[in-house]
């Protein structure tokens, strides 16, 4: 019997800085009514300079993986979903890797937009079900801010910064990731795009003066795309548990409007009060938006081991997906771990591995190479 993946820690790194619609108002031509009444935004959260997609995901990691009562050096695998990676390569993963001090872990990072954190949990549920890993670490993190036209109206109200991780442990007893559906269709991938600084069109004085290092949307059509798949994934991953919607208790959707939500509640007849809403205060941080509600609705007492959720959500690609989980929290562990103390202790191992390099290097180049 393959083994199954419990979520058994959470956390979440939130910046300080709020920005909230009536500044938004002296920025661009809108209102806090307009973006109110089209999204359900009140307010975001931007990230200081010093904090980066990196960072955000290292703190939420941290925090996960004390609640999990783990060390660091049990983690297998850490994947990173994000749609504002730190650079293109290395991967976003790898700097987290180093960061936490996770000496056995594989890393990667995972694009598929905001739906990436879906996509993420079911890669690491499967590498467990495999037993290719033991003990994973996936976490959504971003720094949209830093990829906005904050003189378009249309988008700039829209996103936020923050990050979210979950802890996903290997167990013989059947809960955790019960379900997964993953969609794509790449017909549709001029609707939300970052057209410029990729290889199809790399950053030029050119493309910085047309403004395509921004985010790109056709607002209209993915909000018609998106209440269409949040229905049809739902649906599908709570059948392919073989359970009804009627079985689940808290749907966490991602947040991007309140009335994709609303709409996609009403079709699947789920009331309002089985949902996650956290988007008027954040916005929508992408692949982080799922794990920052579920910590929320942690911490409010909404979710209870053995409660079956779904995780649904859509973005560019476009991609869509849904997963069906039911809720285990932390195995009874003796260590307790302290995020302070794993950060000190992963920054001395860094600094000895960049020693150690140097050292390499220097003997290397006096003793071993002739040229
Ligand atoms: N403030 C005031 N007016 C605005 C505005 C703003 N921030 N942004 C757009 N408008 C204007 C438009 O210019 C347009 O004016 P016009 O009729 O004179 O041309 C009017 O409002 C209606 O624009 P439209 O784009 O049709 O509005 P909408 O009701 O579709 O709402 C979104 C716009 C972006 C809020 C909505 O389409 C949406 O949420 N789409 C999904 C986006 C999303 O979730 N993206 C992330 C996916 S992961």
């Amino acid at each position: 019997m393959s083994p199954y993946a419990h979520i058994t820690g959470w956390g979440m790194a939130i910046p300080d800085r709020v920005l909230t619609n009536a500044e938004l108002a002296q920025m661009v031509d809108t209102t806090d009514e307009w973006i109110v009444s089209r999204t359900g935004i009140r307010e975001r959260r931007i990230a200081e300079d010093d904090q980066t997609t990196a960072s955000l995901a290292t703190e939420a990691a941290l925090n996960a993986i004390s609640v999990a009562n783990l060390s660091p050096m049990d983690i297998d695998l850490i994947i990173v979903a994000t749609s504002s990676p730190e650079h293109l390569f290395p991967a976003t993963a790898c700097l987290v890797q180093n960061s936490i001090g996770a000496t056995k872990a594989g890393a990667f990072d995972l694009l598929a937009a905001c739906t990436g954190f879906i996509y993420a949990l079911n890669m690491a549920s499967q590498a467990i079900a495999t037993g290719s890993a033991k003990t994973a670490v996936v976490i959504g993190s971003e720094t949209l801010s830093r990829l906005i036209d904050w003189q378009d109206r249309s988008t700039c109200i829209l996103f936020g910064d923050g990050a979210g991780a979950f802890v996903l442990q290997a167990s013989e007893e059947p809960a955790g990731l019960l379900s997964a559906v993953m969609r794509s269709d790449g017909s549709g991938a001029d609707l939300l795009s970052l057209p410029a600084g990729g290889s199809a069109l790399p950053t030029s004085i050119d493309t910085v003066n047309e403004g395509l290092h921004f985010i790109s949307m056709s607002g209209r059509e993915v909000y018609r795309f998106a209440t269409r798949v949040m229905t049809q994934a739902t649906e599908e991953a709570v059948k392919k548990a073989g359970l009804k919607i009627t079985d689940i208790d808290l749907v966490v959707p991602h947040q991007a409007n309140q009335r994709i939500i609303e709409t996609a509640l009403k079709n699947l007849k789920i009331p309002l009060e089985r949902c996650v809403i956290n988007l008027d205060r954040y916005g929508n941080t992408s692949t982080a938006s799922i794990p920052i509600a579920a910590c929320e609705a942690l911490q409010d007492g909404k979710i209870r081991p053995g409660d079956r959720l779904v995780f649904v959500g859509f973005g560019s690609g476009l991609t869509w997906g849904a997963a069906v989980v039911q809720w285990s929290g932390p195995f009874p562990t003796r260590i307790r771990m302290i995020p302070g103390i794993i950060r000190f202790y992963a920054r001395v191992r860094s600094l000895l591995l960049r020693l150690l390099r140097f050292f390499d290097s220097f003997f290397w180049d006096r003793f071993y190479n002739n040229d």
